[in-house]
Formats: C-alpha cells, structure tokens, sequence
C-alpha cells in the first residue's frame, strides 16, 4: 500500500466525517450556533460559538489545508472576504505590490477601502521579474500574485517573486481561484498564503459563495487571521460549508474535463479569422507557456479570454447569438459562462475594450466549438 495518496484521493478523503451517532457517510449539517459548556468551564467538543468554529467549518478548513499542502485553512464567507482579512493583518503606512491585471475587485478594495486606513498599493506586471525587483519598496509587506490572472490569464513566476518577496522582508500570498490546486500548489512553490474564492470551482455549481487563507504552518500571522475571522466575523454558514465540501468531492474529475474543454476551444478561436487574440497559458503562443508548464501540474485551468476582432459592440453583440454560453459574471460552474469584462470593471481598468471571459464549463466541446462557429457566423 502507498504511503501518500494522490490527488484525487487524498481530495475525496479530507471530506471524510466519522459520524459517531447514525454512521452517516455523508457529514450531518450542524445549525447549532451555540454548544454545551462544563461546569469546569471548558467545552467537551472544543465548539463554542458558531462564529468561532464550527464543525462544518472545520471539516471544509480540513479538506482546503489537504488540497493545497498546507498545514493550516481559515474559511471565510467569500474570496474577497479572504483577501479582506488578509489585508487586515496589515498597519497604515504598509504596502502592498498588485498586479496590473487581476481580479478588479481586489485592486480597488487595496485602494478604495484599506487606502482610508493608510494601506499603500502600487500595481506592477507580474509576468516581469525586473519590474517586479524594482517595484518592491522597503514597506512592501505583501506581493499579491493571481497566477493565471482575471481576465488577461498572465502568468507570473510564483517561486521567483516568492524569493524576491522574502528578500525584501515581505511575504507572498498567491490567489489561486483559477487554477485551483488541482493544477497549482502555490505554498509548494515557496508562497507563504493561498487565497481561494471557493464560490468558483471549489463549489463547482454556481450556488455557494466562499473564500478561504492557506498558509504552511501555524504562525503568528495564523493566530492574527484567526482572531480577525473570529472578531470580523466574515464566516461561512454550516449549509455553504457543507455545499462547497461537497464540491470537493469532484473537483478534480470538473476541472480536468473542463481544462480539456478550454484547451480545445482556445485551439479553435486562436485559428479562426475572425478572432484578434486568444489568451490561454495552455497554447505554446502564449507569452509565459514557458513558467506555466514550469509550475501548473498538468494542465491550465478552464478560463479563457478572447479578443474578436472589432470594437467593443461588436464583442458584447457575439455574446448575444452564443446559445450555450451564458452571459454573466463568475465563473467555475459547470456551465459555461462569458463575459465583457471591461464594461462591469470600473474606469482605471486596463482590459482590452474587446475581450470576453469565458468560463468553460462541461457541456461537449464540439457543441461548444460549433456554437462559436454560428456565433462568429462560419
Ligand atoms: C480571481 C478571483 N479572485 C477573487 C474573487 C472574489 O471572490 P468572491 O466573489 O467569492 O468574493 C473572484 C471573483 O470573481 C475571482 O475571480
């Protein structure tokens, strides 16, 4: 027998629950927000009060620690939620290295939110390691990484701006949504924080919000996050932990035929005429395949982002006569989904004006690929 187990297995495992009262496979909802306390003081299941732990949660804190390598998770009730509390562990006067592209809402949290309590936030291309040397300050404490990034899927060297970040005394917190560990195991590569929007394909179905911190090992950074989860109280309810957890349980088989799926319809559209760009880490064409083969394991996740050729119109009008895509925010789901991002990003946004995001779901590639034919009128 093995010692360690692969992926898959060690994926399905971590959702295991000994139910010690039906036997249950499946782990039992816990609704209770309160739990039973001796009279010596002490709680005789360790569960106080359900912002501050509960069992779902902390089955779901589990299996997210399992599937990133971790050594401990901290659930919250979104991705932005997550990037909030990391945030939070900052002092004013701190700052903090971005991407140029990356998911809008955490560039404008960085600046409009944490900017008040005197957060410091300059963007940079991730996918240039000069540029990211010389763009490190002395009070950088954090180099946030979205490695593919939302919506241009640049890849940026997570082991090199890690030793760069620990150089300069900072840390580096890599948000791994798109490619999910399945493909990506950031804290293996030298990053010191995971951060997972699990409302994409951890959930897997579009029908739960989550986000979740990875980080190696208990720290004072670790004590930091819980006591900000424990007092901000950003925390996800027994029923979404229970839902995302079961998403789990078939992450690896979704995202595999879904990263097929994107793979093929990439290949598609970077071969038809009536397309300006097709980015995909996956094709040799694109600009970082080189560091994407280095550090995604065996595949490049299901996100795609197209550049039609025409204005802005014309991209949103093709979104239109798509049958199977639908038009909408998000991602991760099993069903396909497609996006003009520029126009739901705000005024600073640096997408291209034509460019749709899609999310490629688990529908039949040649349905998918023939859709896009029709769409793109040949
Ligand atoms: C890459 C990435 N990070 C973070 C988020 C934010 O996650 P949530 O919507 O769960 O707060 C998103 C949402 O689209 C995302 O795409």
């Amino acid at each position: 027998m093995k010692k360690t187990f692969e992926f898959e297995t060690r994926a399905i495992q971590s959702t295991h629950f000994k139910d010690k009262n039906a036997g249950a496979v499946t782990p039992p909802i816990y609704l209770s927000t309160t739990f039973e306390r001796n009279t010596d003081g002490t709680y005789p299941h360790d569960y106080v009060y359900s912002r501050m732990g509960n069992p779902n949660r902390q089955l779901l804190e589990k299996s997210i620690v399992i599937l990133e390598n971790g050594g401990v998770a901290l659930a919250f009730s979104s991705g932005m939620a997550a990037t909030t509390a990391l945030f939070q562990t900052l002092k004013s006067g701190d700052h903090v290295l971005m991407p140029d592209d990356a998911y809008y809402s955490s560039l404008v949290l960085a600046v409009d939110l944490f900017g008040k309590w005197g957060l410091e936030m300059t963007k940079v291309d991730m996918s240039d390691l000069t540029a990211v040397e010389k763009a490190i300050q002395k009070n950088t404490k954090i180099v946030w990484l979205e490695t593919p990034s939302n919506p241009q899927l640049k890849i940026s060297d997570i082991a090199e701006i890690s030793k760069l970040a620990h150089q300069n005394g900072a840390i580096c917190a890599v948000d791994n949504t798109w490619a999910t560990p399945v493909f990506q195991r950031p804290l293996d590569l030298g990053a010191d924080v995971v951060m997972h929007s699990s409302t994409k394909y951890f959930g897997g179905h579009s029908d739960v919000l989550g986000g979740a911190l990875v980080l190696k090992e208990a720290s004072d950074l670790t004590e930091n996050l819980r006591q900000i989860q424990h007092l901000a109280g950003s925390v996800p309810s027994p029923f979404e932990c229970w839902l995302t957890l079961r998403g789990i349980k078939t992450l690896s088989v979704r995202v595999e035929r879904q990263t097929q799926n994107a793979l093929q319809l990439a290949t598609f559209l970077k071969n038809h005429p009536k397309i300006e760009a097709v980015h995909y880490p996956g094709l040799d064409s694109h600009p970082q395949f080189e560091i994407a083969k280095k550090q995604m394991i065996g595949g490049f996740g299901a996100m795609v982002s197209v550049q039609p050729i025409g204005d802005a119109q014309h991209a949103m009008a093709i979104t239109g006569k798509l049958k199977l895509f639908t038009t909408a925010t998000s991602l991760g789901g099993v069903e396909s989904l497609i996006e003009h991002r520029k126009s739901i990003e705000g005024e600073t946004s640096l997408t291209p004006d034509n460019l749709l995001r899609i999310s490629v779901g688990l529908e039949h590639v040649e349905d998918l690929i023939s859709d896009w034919q029709q769409a793109l009128g040949q």
